[in-house]
C-alpha cells in the first residue's frame, strides 16, 4: 500500500482537489487499490470545513467524484503513517516541516517538482483562478504517477 497524503495551506480548496484528482487518475488505471490517499492542511483556519464549493464545481465540472470531505490539520503521526507528504508551494513544505519536524526519511515533496517546470502551485483562495489550479495539479500529478511506476520497475 502506498500512502499519500497532500498538504495545503487550508485542506479546502488544493489539497483536496489533488486528492480527488489522484484517486480519480489511481482508479482509471486500474491501481486505485494499491493507494492510501488523504489531504491535510498546515493552518487551523479552515478546520472541521468541507471543500470550497469552486473546488467542488470544478470537480463536477471534470466529472471527478469527491467525498465528504472535512479539513483536517497534518500531525506529527501523519509523518510516520504516510511515504508521501505533498505540499503545493514552497510555503507549505516550511510549514509541514515545523509540524512534523526534519524530514529525515525523505518522503516531503512539491507537487509540481514532478514535473518538467518544478514551481508552486497558487493558491486559488487569492488567485480566484481554479481552473489554472486545476490544470497543475493534474500536470503535477501526471508527474508524480510516472515517478511512481519507475519506482515500482526499479525497487
Ligand atoms: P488552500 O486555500 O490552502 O488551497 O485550501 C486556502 C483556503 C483558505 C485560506 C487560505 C488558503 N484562508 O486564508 O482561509
Amino acid at each position: 500500500m502506498i500512502k499519500v497524503l497532500f498538504v495545503c495551506l487550508g485542506n479546502i480548496c488544493r489539497s483536496p482537489m489533488a486528492e480527488y484528482v489522484f484517486k480519480d487518475m489511481v482508479k482509471k488505471e486500474g491501481i486505485a487499490e494499491k493507494f492510501y490517499i488523504d489531504s491535510a492542511a498546515t493552518s487551523n483556519g479552515e478546520l472541521g470545513n468541507s471543500i470550497h464549493y469552486r473546488t467542488r464545481n470544478k470537480l463536477e465540472e471534470m466529472n471527478i467524484e469527491y467525498g465528504n470531505h472535512v479539513a483536517r490539520r497534518i500531525t506529527r503521526q501523519d509523518y510516520d503513517e504516510f511515504d508521501y507528504i505533498i505540499g503545493m508551494e514552497e510555503q507549505n513544505i516550511i510549514n509541514i516541516k515545523r509540524i512534523v519536524g526534519e524530514d529525515k526519511e525523505n518522503k516531503v515533496f512539491k507537487l509540481l517538482d514532478f514535473s518538467k517546470n518544478p514551481r508552486d502551485i497558487a493558491d486559488p483562495w487569492y488567485t480566484g483562478n481554479f481552473n489554472k489550479t486545476y490544470d497543475d495539479i493534474v500536470e503535477g500529478l501526471e508527474g508524480f504517477i510516472k515517478y511512481l511506476k519507475k519506482e515500482m520497475l526499479t525497487s
